[in-house]
């Protein structure tokens, strides 16, 4: 519901089906097919075509210099292609001399692409998807793979991956600093973390990590991260309130 209430409140026609993201994917496809629907999902080439801005946004504040690494969480791989696209336009229009090195972070728990990577581009399998706070990247088909692979192999690009501990501890620090950040954006952080601790990223290297959701929608895993309420995981930079007794004296006693 944290998810649907906002098209919902918007007065928005809201189908919700008993499957995951995969399972749904299949389904719009095949209704779409029937149907005289439109389609805005990234299968739809105008909804990348709208995706690609952002690559043109971050060149405009960095006033035209290009940073070099750009980091997305990925997981139906629309958005690392249409960033891609986006900076690939802006050096054939000779506003730009080079392109970033992009990186598409995956969530371990949803990873095809990372093992697809790893195994140097072999075959591509799909794998099925295991729950992930990174909700909207719990995808084990991704629609774009090929298109993600392109902007990957002519970008000189990277695939990383995050554990669950790994992105709600990237979160909670991130947080901890006064941003408020989503699931996905604890993903892409982690992948700027261990590849700045393997020195692939360089210290003198800028880095762009592209935040995708606001936090707001995602307070329960913060709630169960800082409340320890995760099992089997350490949550070691919960930050949870201190109980006190609502009277002067032991609020005192809190302090001295
Ligand atoms: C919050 C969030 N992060 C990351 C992504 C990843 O984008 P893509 O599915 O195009 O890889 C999405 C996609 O909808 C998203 O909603």
């Amino acid at each position: 519901m944290a998810q649907l209430v906002q098209p919902i409140a918007n007065g928005a026609f809201v189908l919700s089906l008993d499957t995951d993201f995969d399972g749904c994917m299949r389904l719009v496809r095949k209704v779409t097919s029937e149907l005289p629907t439109y389609l805005a999902n990234s299968l739809n080439s105008l909804r990348l075509e709208g995706q690609k801005t952002a690559a043109i946004e971050i060149l405009q504040q960095f006033d035209w210099e290009v940073p070099d690494w750009v980091i997305v969480p990925g997981g139906n791989l629309g958005n690392i292609y249409a960033f891609y696209k986006g900076f690939h336009m802006c050096k054939e229009l000779g506003i730009v001399d080079r392109i970033p090195r992009l990186v598409c972070a995956q969530a371990a728990n949803a990873n095809p692409l990372y093992l697809h990577f790893q195994s140097g581009w072999e075959d591509f399998s799909p794998v099925k998807a295991k729950t992930t706070f990174a909700s909207a990247i719990q995808i084990g088909d991704p629609v774009s793979i090929d298109r993600a692979v392109y902007a990957l192999k002519n970008s000189n690009g990277i695939v990383e991956e995050a554990t669950e501990e790994e992105l709600m501890d990237a979160m909670a620090q991130a947080d901890a600093t006064g941003m408020f950040i989503c699931p996905h954006t604890g993903v892409a952080l982690t992948a700027l973390v261990k590849l700045r601790n393997s020195g692939v990223i360089k210290p003198t290297d800028r880095a762009v990590v592209v935040s995708t959701a606001h936090g707001l929608k995602f307070t329960q895993s913060k709630i169960d991260y800082h409340s320890k309420a995760i099992p089997e995981m350490a949550c070691k930079l919960a930050n949870p309130p201190v109980n006190v007794k609502a009277d002067f004296g032991s609020v005192m006693d809190v302090f001295f």
